[in-house]
């Protein structure tokens, strides 16, 4: 097949960004590679199938003799049991030769981030007041029959609730993909747990090549983007990231809008009232004020919502030290200011602590949260959020003198950095926690709505 007539060829460029404004403007290119992820609750619009490419992607997702050990693909840690996130409660999961080298960051999920866009510096009004940044893909696979936003308290605001004013800085970090933003796409990002040593574990890239040449796929290859492909190193490469890309994509299972509160938004179901209060307490700038950043309104255009904003925070999660390279005093990790990304974003100290902003969509299936994994339950994420101002010392160890190690994971030269503005981190030291039991007990209750697979009653 000669490489211009072939789709995959011409969808090439730009990677799934372009694919997806192609989506979204109806370009006929793109026809044969619609997206398949209609929302299960039309069950005529039955699942398309993979295009060729994805299906290679697939073979490539689930393919362990790409490791060093032999052991671990993709999916060892992106488990499709478990919305792509790992199925145990490890704070980091382990990889290299013999699966023994602990990596420093919890596997986040591969459930919707398909919708993240490029990492970019920006006015915060333009990321909170317009639509999400990456509208094209999200429109891509939104529901084309989504309804008009119905009635209730999603009714309010369709565009987000701005962040407090005073919290917004002139610009703020947001997309990319990694908790720390440092891949602007879906290929660039995946030749990076293929060479990492505590990952795939390959020693560079010249050994996934000689993998992938050997993998029994390889006349997929060589069908789909022509029989030179194999001899070329960078380009066969390129083709496995940018099949890996369209998987991701294209398969259902990554982003199927299938939770109890996506049944909600279309208005066949109802959340109980426990769960209503929940999403009160979630909106309410009051109380939790997580829709500040864990955006949960359907957008202008119908998309549904993914729970972030993709903007990055200084939250200063608690050191976890259970964390082998936590053991070194000096070792912080830094989100945008490494030790993973090296860019000139990475020199900035006010990016230091910052991490990405994850998407709360199966949430509850999680088993390790925030970027180093320190919280196992909902419930010590929630009471983290509510009482770190009020009652340090129920989250963070006491030094020698008895005085409380707050914020003990980021370096005190940072500290401006971390978020006391954003409600609830508004509290004081001392104030009564803003939610009680009874209010956690909900929003919990409606976390638990944003995990797929809800069955429907008819
Ligand atoms: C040993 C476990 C492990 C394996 C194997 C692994 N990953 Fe990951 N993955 C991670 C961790 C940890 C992160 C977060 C790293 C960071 O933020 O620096 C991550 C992040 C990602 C992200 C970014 C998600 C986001 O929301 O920003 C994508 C996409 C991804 N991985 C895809 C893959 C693909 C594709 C493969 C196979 C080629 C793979 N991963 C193999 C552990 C793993
Ligand atoms: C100011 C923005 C902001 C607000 C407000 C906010 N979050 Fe978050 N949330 C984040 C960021 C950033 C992270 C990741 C922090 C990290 O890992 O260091 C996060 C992480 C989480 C996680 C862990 C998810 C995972 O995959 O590890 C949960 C659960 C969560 N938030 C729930 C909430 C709830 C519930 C509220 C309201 C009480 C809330 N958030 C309010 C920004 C915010």
């Amino acid at each position: 097949m000669d490489g211009v007539s072939n789709p995959a060829r011409r969808l090439r460029f730009g990677g799934i960004a372009a694919l997806a404004s192609a989506l979204l403007v109806g370009v006929g290119a793109a026809d044969d590679y619609a997206p398949s992820n209609r929302p299960a609750s039309r069950q005529e619009g039955a699942a398309q199938p993979l295009s060729a490419v994805a299906e290679l992607g697939r073979a490539i997702f689930y393919d362990r003799s790409l490791s060093s050990s032999g052991k671990l693909s993709c999916a060892g840690c992106h488990d499709p049991a478990h919305g792509y996130a790992p199925a145990n409660d490890l704070p980091v999961q382990l990889g290299g030769p013999n699966l023994d080298r602990p990596g420093i960051r919890a596997v986040p999920s591969l459930g919707y981030m398909v919708m993240t866009p490029p990492f970019s510096v920006g006015p915060e009004s333009a990321a909170e007041v317009e639509a999400p940044q990456t509208p094209a893909t999200m429109a891509a696979l939104a529901p084309a029959d989504a309804p008009a936003p119905i009635a209730g308290p999603l009714a309010a605001s369709l565009t987000g609730q701005p962040k407090a004013a005073a919290a917004a800085p002139a610009v703020v970090p947001q997309g990319g993909f990694f908790w720390d933003g440092r891949a602007d796409t879906l290929e660039e990002q995946s030749i990076g747990p293929m060479l990492s040593p505590f990952e795939m574990d390959n020693a560079n890239a010249d050994a996934v090549y000689q993998k992938l040449v050997r993998a029994p796929y390889r006349s997929e290859f060589s069908r789909l983007f022509g029989p030179e492909v194999l001899a070329d190193e960078k380009r066969l490469l390129s083709e496995a990231t940018f099949a890996l890309a369209r998987y991701e994509f294209e398969e259902p299972s990554f982003h199927p809008f299938t939770s109890k509160f996506d049944y909600y938004l279309r208005g066949e179901a109802a959340l109980s009232d426990g769960e209503t209060r929940g999403l009160n307490i979630f909106d309410d700038p009051k109380k939790g004020g997580c829709a500040a950043c864990h955006l949960d309104k359907i957008g202008k255009d119908g998309r549904f919502p993914v729970f972030t904003d993709y903007q990055y925070e200084a939250l200063a999660p608690p050191r976890n030290r259970a964390i082998p390279a936590n053991a070194d005093p000096n070792f912080f990790d830094l989100g945008i200011c490494g030790p993973l990304r090296s860019d000139d974003y990475a020199k900035q100290p006010e990016n230091c602590g910052l991490f990405k902003t994850p998407t709360l969509r199966n949430v509850a299936t999680r088993r390790a949260f925030f970027h180093n994994g320190v919280f196992h339950t909902l419930e010590d994420v929630v009471r983290f959020y509510v009482e770190r101002n009020a009652n340090p010392e129920k989250w963070y160890p006491r030094q020698a003198d008895g005085t409380v190690n707050k914020f003990d994971d980021v370096p005190k030269r940072y500290w401006a950095n971390i978020d006391f503005v954003d409600p609830p981190f508004d509290r004081k030291f001392g104030d009564p926690p803003v939610l009680d039991d009874a209010d956690i007990a909900d929003l919990i209750a409606f976390l638990n709505t944003l995990t797929d697979g809800y069955e429907l009653r008819k």
